[in-house]
């Protein structure tokens, strides 16, 4: 492999948010092959704590009005606002897939929960530049609705909400990121 071509990707994968999706479709095998490569994350004692519940149109993300509906309950009246409720309905709606991030906490506790937050992490980066090297546009999001989405979705035990992903196609090209100086966060220590 091309270290170069690795070195682009990494620093080209941007947030690419709804609005800026079009309506053309991602064919769902790019859909498998995002989740598959999530899925070679590292993971302390393999407990492999990411899971998935991939949403296409179905009536849950196109019908329901869980999340809007959700920020208007949990919210407080000096807080709310019709711009905030109708992003997170416009959100659902404008992109072609939406993946709700899962973390299943080890049931026999074998490592720190912050680990497998941690693992978690790798394996959204893990999606996030494979759909960058797809050219498909997404982003993570975490609304104050996701414990919300926990009662929604039923989840097992163990199981509990880390944001939402959402994909779409887009074209418009998305502003430069920026980062400080990567320098300014390190301590060398040299023999
Ligand atoms: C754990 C996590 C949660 C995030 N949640 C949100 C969010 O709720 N809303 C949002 O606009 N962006 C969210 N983002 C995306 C960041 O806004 C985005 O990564 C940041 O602006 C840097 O831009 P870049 O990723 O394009 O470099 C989240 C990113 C991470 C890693």
């Amino acid at each position: 492999m091309d270290p170069n071509k690795l070195n682009e990707l990494i620093a080209r994968r941007r947030a690419i948010f709804p609005p800026f999706y079009t309506d053309k479709p991602i064919p769902e095998e790019i859909i498998h092959q995002l989740l598959e490569n999530a899925n070679w994350a590292p993971t302390h004692k393999r407990t492999e704590p990411w899971r998935f519940q991939v949403f296409r149109g179905s009536p849950f993300d196109r019908q329901d009005n869980y999340l809007a509906d959700a920020y208007t309950k949990i919210t407080p009246s000096e807080r709310y606002s019709d711009t905030i409720r109708d992003k997170t309905r416009n959100n659902i709606l404008r992109a072609d897939t939406v993946i709700v991030l899962i973390l299943q906490r080890d049931l026999q506790e074998r490592v720190p929960e912050w680990e497998e937050v941690a693992a978690l992490g790798a394996a959204i980066q893990n999606l996030w530049l494979s759909a960058t090297a797809f050219g498909i546009g997404g982003y993570w999001s975490t609304p104050g609705t996701i414990r919300e989405l926990d009662t929604r979705l039923t989840l097992p035990k163990g199981q509990r909400t880390m944001g939402l992903f959402y994909l779409g196609q887009y074209e418009t090209p998305p502003p430069p990121g920026t980062r400080g100086p990567v320098a300014d966060k390190t301590v060398w220590h040299n023999g």
